[in-house]
């Protein structure tokens, strides 16, 4: 793999289904480039979901935001082409940060329809959850549209509770008690295909 040595020092591969292999690993400030040009690759759909309104292009500020979490309170976690972080197309961003208080983080993960269904969302998800409870977060919390599936059916499956009564018609809270069997199905280690 060319420019090995310049990895960031935390990476996982993680092969997927179609035999491709990917790095997990955090978000760096390089990032920001590649991500602002795949944004034009997404569905109108997509971009909805993830930003839960419609949004033309990822501005450099956004993006250079996005690239930059406060290590203090905030996690981003990329999966992206096995090369330096600048020249590696990013196919999928995971990222949680907590909230006032302390008590409760919120996440938000968005995977390219290019490798979705291959188990990348459920992998990052489970390393957003780890890295909450480390900083004993006691919930993590996100919002989800009602006509998002996929996501719906993710969250239910680690343990996340659908609360009821959003102030946004359409839109449900997901959240997962950390402290609670349910919670830690949600960081319990993934399939084969996603080895650490
Ligand atoms: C939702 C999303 C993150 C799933 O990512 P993914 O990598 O495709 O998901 P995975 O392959 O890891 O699948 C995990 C689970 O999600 C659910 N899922 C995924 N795709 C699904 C689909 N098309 N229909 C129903 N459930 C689906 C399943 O429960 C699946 O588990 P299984 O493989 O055991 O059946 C991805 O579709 C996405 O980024 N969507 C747009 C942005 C978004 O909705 N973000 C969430 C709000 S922040």
């Amino acid at each position: 793999m060319s420019g090995q040595k310049r990895l960031p020092p935390w990476h996982e591969k993680f092969r997927l289904r179609d035999g491709r292999e990917l790095l997990i690993r955090p978000i760096r400030q390089e990032d920001a480039a590649p991500i602002r040009g795949a944004f034009s690759l997404l569905e109108p759909q997509e971009i909805r979901q993830r930003f839960l309104s419609p949004m033309n292009e990822l501005s450099v500020d956004q993006a250079a935001a996005l690239c930059t979490p406060d290590s203090r309170t905030a996690f981003a976690l990329v999966a992206a082409e096995p090369m330096i972080p600048g020249e590696a197309l990013v196919g999928a961003v995971a990222r949680a940060h907590i909230l006032d208080g302390g008590k409760q983080a919120e996440y938000t993960v968005l995977v390219s329809r290019f490798i979705a269904g291959q188990g990348v969302g459920r992998h990052l998800m489970r390393r957003l959850v780890k890295w909450a409870r480390g900083r004993n977060v006691q919930q993590l919390q996100g919002d989800v549209l009602d006509d998002n599936q996929p996501m719906l059916q993710l969250v239910k499956s680690l343990g996340f509770r659908v609360l009821p009564g959003h102030q946004t018609p359409g839109m449900s809270r997901v959240v997962l008690d950390l402290d609670t069997a349910a919670g830690r199905l949600g960081e319990a280690e993934p399939a084969p295909t996603a080895p650490a």
